[in-house]
């Protein structure tokens, strides 16, 4: 980072700010910071808003969750109510937290005056209860995902997936987290006092339009570099603070933009430790000084906190939380060597190699030339078989890849495995594919054999995605 970039972020985090009030030079450089000047900054003395824990009943040994899908009105900006959708809420909504064997039924109900969907993204679930495109869940409908938790422990989320209305409607307000504990990261000696030193981190950004009001509109070619904007939101706030005791403090970052990618790290220049990729661990915890996510993309992170810090995005040189060290003393001190042991997939056992090709088609984005029709399946894979997924980048433009019921491993980025980012070295649902590039993964698709219902992959630049850039296949039977 440049010395100049890093006094910018530096030097704005007040001494003063714990405690007492604000003062008027933090409020300056708020404003000077933000392109959304024509408000006061609710933010400035915004503690980062934290999803509660759903509270779920239990039926019959089954735990139910009940969400409430509405339209509603969120305070971004001091005196200004601003349209929003949310779930049980005003913007964004509740975690879900999930153990591993346990059968739950997350049941939503559309209140808003339009259809949508909810998907559960990294979870590993039938194609029926995937709550991808054919899932509608029309206004006063309700719909239930209804499955036993099958997978590692990890950070995963939901949003909608409304065909041609994935973006709209996650900008609106419409996401929330979701977490799978397992036995193993229930043992670990890592900060999981949730709320405390365990923390759900919503990265966004977001378009105002001179009223305070979210501005969803873009154009062609907004579409095509998809939808970004200057204001930060972290879990629906604007460059909120969190205080946290010295200690390690565990971030759940997920990148719940639209399209932008954040390249996160923290100020004053501190390292800090990568523990799990988007379905798992990471076998032992990695140190980084930045991490990319693109959109939809987690990861777990811990940072030591002995003193205030600023989880900022490099890309940008712009804040996003500002960490203040409370006084007294966390929980965690330390950190395990050791996180788990990953069973891998082999690339010798690869029965067939497929390839996607990210384009475009009759001026729409496309994968292989083929804008999404969800009439139509375009790959049929076997169960339990291991394959080769090639994603081909041939563009001039960011994009990614995510692909719905499986957790897969990267094995090589631009012809080698040697580029394979250290980062990346866990399961994942959600790969960045930078311009003009290839990548080859290891999938394996497991447990559930649909011949009828598909499931999605598509790039999740939600208006490349809307735009066409999907496609389906479904899980097939082997013999
Ligand atoms: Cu995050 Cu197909 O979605
Ligand atoms: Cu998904
Ligand atoms: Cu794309």
């Amino acid at each position: 980072m440049k010395r100049r970039d890093f006094l910018k972020l530096t030097g704005f985090v007040p001494i003063s700010f714990m405690g007492c009030g604000m003062g008027d030079e933090f409020s300056a450089d708020k404003n000077r910071l933000n392109k959304t000047d024509n408000f006061n900054l609710k933010s400035q003395n915004t503690p980062l808003p934290i999803p509660k824990l759903l509270d779920p009943t239990i039926i019959n040994g089954i735990k139910k969750f009940h969400l409430n899908i509405q339209e509603a009105h969120h305070t971004f900006f001091e005196n200004i109510n601003t349209k929003t959708y949310g779930i049980e809420g005003t913007y964004l909504g509740p975690t879900l937290l999930l153990r591993r064997g346990e059968t739950v039924e997350i049941e939503y109900k559309n209140s808003l005056r339009e259809a949508t969907t909810m998907h559960g993204h990294g979870m590993h679930v039938p194609a029926i209860m995937d709550g991808g495109v054919h899932q509608v869940i029309n206004p006063n409908q309700r719909w239930s995902a209804k499955y036993t938790v099958n997978q590692q422990a990890s950070t995963c989320w939901y949003h909608p997936h409304l065909m041609g209305k994935t973006a709209e409607q996650v900008y609106m307000g419409l996401a929330g987290m979701i977490i799978v504990e397992d036995e193993e990261s229930k043992n670990l000696n890592i900060p999981q006092t949730y709320g405390v030193d365990d923390i759900p981190i919503v990265l966004q950004d977001k378009k105002f339009d001179s009223n305070g009001q979210i501005d969803y509109s873009p154009n062609r070619m907004e579409i095509r570099r998809g939808y970004k904007a200057d204001t930060f939101l972290v879990n629906g706030a604007i460059e909120p603070y969190f205080n946290a005791k010295t200690g390690w403090l565990r971030l759940r970052v997920l990148n719940g933009a639209n399209a932008r990618v954040f390249k996160i790290s923290f100020g004053p220049l501190n390292k800090f430790y990568q523990i799990a990729t988007d379905n798992s661990f990471l076998e032992q915890p990695l140190e980084l000084s930045s991490l990319v996510l693109s959109p939809g993309e987690r990861a777990e992170i811990v940072v030591y906190v002995d003193r205030d810090l600023v989880l900022q995005d490099r890309n940008t040189s712009k804040a996003l939380l500002y960490i203040l060290k409370d006084d007294g003393v966390g929980l965690v001190d330390s950190l395990p060597t050791q996180l788990t042991t990953l069973e891998r997939l082999k690339i010798e056992d690869a029965k067939r190699e497929r390839r996607f090709v990210l384009n475009m088609q009759r001026g729409r984005m496309a994968i292989n030339s083929k804008i999404m029709d969800k009439n139509r399946i375009d790959v049929r894979v076997p169960v339990n078989e291991v394959e080769v997924w090639e994603i081909i980048n041939p563009m001039h433009m960011v994009h990614n890849f995510h692909i719905h019921a499986t957790h897969f491993e990267v094995i090589e980025r631009n012809g080698s495995a040697r580029n394979v980012l250290p980062s990346e070295r866990g399961f994942k649902d959600t790969i960045y594919m930078p311009p003009r590039s290839t990548a080859k993964v290891l999938v394996k698709m497991k447990d559930y054999v649909d011949e009828v219902h598909p499931y999605m992959y598509h790039c999740h630049i939600l208006e490349h995605e809307d735009d066409g850039m999907m496609g389906q296949f479904t899980v097939v039977s082997n013999s």
